[in-house]
């Protein structure tokens, strides 16, 4: 399979094959049995937003590879004085062999792309995190041998880029996908986002605005931030709206017994999710944030290689 040269803006680009081939790849360099390298290849890494796991994965996995990454803010790049994206794009494809971005619009990865000839990996915009779902949908093959079949119910707000990439990504590779979402247009489905996600599923994609009836049976409980980047103006409204969307112990009982606990982190204990959830034994999330690194070696050593 030859994904040499293509672009990683979102999981709707991708075949179910295709996924599994990534996935796949992602488990065996974890374990040791395939190895890959980008030696002397190099990796810019722009950044609109702040970050933790998505900085430190792509920057050791570039080391890892025996390539090399570049850190770039807008402060500290022409960009934060007005060069334009398309400018840029241009720019850094006579330097670097790749380019990652977290921006906020996901147009702006678009046009970045557009002007790019190496490839551009999305590290999330408004739309999508599809890293974060390759990661994710990582940790559930090594915690269940699959993802066909299983129901995942994400809690919280179901408009916003983690619960777009959740419902492309799992519902492709078959999985029931439930959001369990206020009925309120601030937290429901992106619906044209849903209308392609619905074109490549072999899972189905549905709401349920009763946490309790959602969460009955699940295989996997996830939840995102209620406060993302850019929205703090708004904190203590979400936090209000959100609350009854918590997940805690009473949610987890509901799920099956050997359900799994997942967050893409940043967590706040309390808001999304009560503190005994994200700390206690059906909690994976730092296997998630580890996975990010394996599974952004494997998109970069496909696309970059
Ligand atoms: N999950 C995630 O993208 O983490 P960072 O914001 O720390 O990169």
């Amino acid at each position: 399979m030859n994904m040499k040269g293509r672009h990683f803006l979102t999981l709707l680009d991708y075949t179910k094959e295709e996924i599994e081939h990534l996935l796949d790849l992602a488990i065996k360099m974890k374990k040791g049995e395939v190895k890959k390298d980008l030696k002397g290849k190099s990796l810019a890494m722009l950044f609109q937003k702040s970050s933790t796991r998505t900085r430190v994965s792509f920057e050791v996995g570039m080391t890892q590879l025996e390539g090399h990454a570049l850190f770039m803010d807008m402060g500290t790049t022409q960009l934060g004085r007005g060069e334009t994206i398309g400018d840029t794009a241009q720019t850094l494809s006579r330097y670097v062999d790749g380019i990652m971005a977290r921006l906020y619009k996901h147009s702006d990865a678009e046009e970045l792309a557009k002007h790019a000839t190496v490839p551009v990996i999305n590290a999330l915009t408004d739309l999508y995190h599809p890293c974060q779902t390759m990661a994710d949908m990582m940790t559930v093959m090594e915690k269940k041998g699959k993802i066909a079949g299983l129901k995942v119910v994400f809690f919280g707000d179901c408009g916003f880029n983690m619960f777009n990439s959740t419902a492309i990504g799992f519902s492709k590779m078959g999985a029931d996908v439930v959001a369990c979402c206020p009925d309120h247009p601030n937290y429901s489905l992106n619906e044209k986002v849903m209308e392609k996600a619905r074109e490549g599923a072999t899972g189905k994609i549905s709401v349920e605005h009763g946490p309790m009836e959602a969460a009955e049976g699940a295989d996997i409980i996830m939840t995102d931030t209620w406060v993302s980047m850019g929205q703090d103006s708004e904190k203590a409204k979400r936090l209000q709206e959100l609350r009854p969307y918590q997940v805690d112990a009473r949610i987890m009982a509901k799920a099956k017994p050997d359900a799994i606990f997942m967050h893409c982190l940043p967590a706040h204990r309390g808001e999304e999710m009560s503190a005994d959830v994200i700390d206690g034994k059906q909690s994976v999330v730092f296997d998630e944030a580890e996975n990010r690194l394996h599974a952004q070696k494997a998109i970069m050593a496909e696309l970059m290689g």
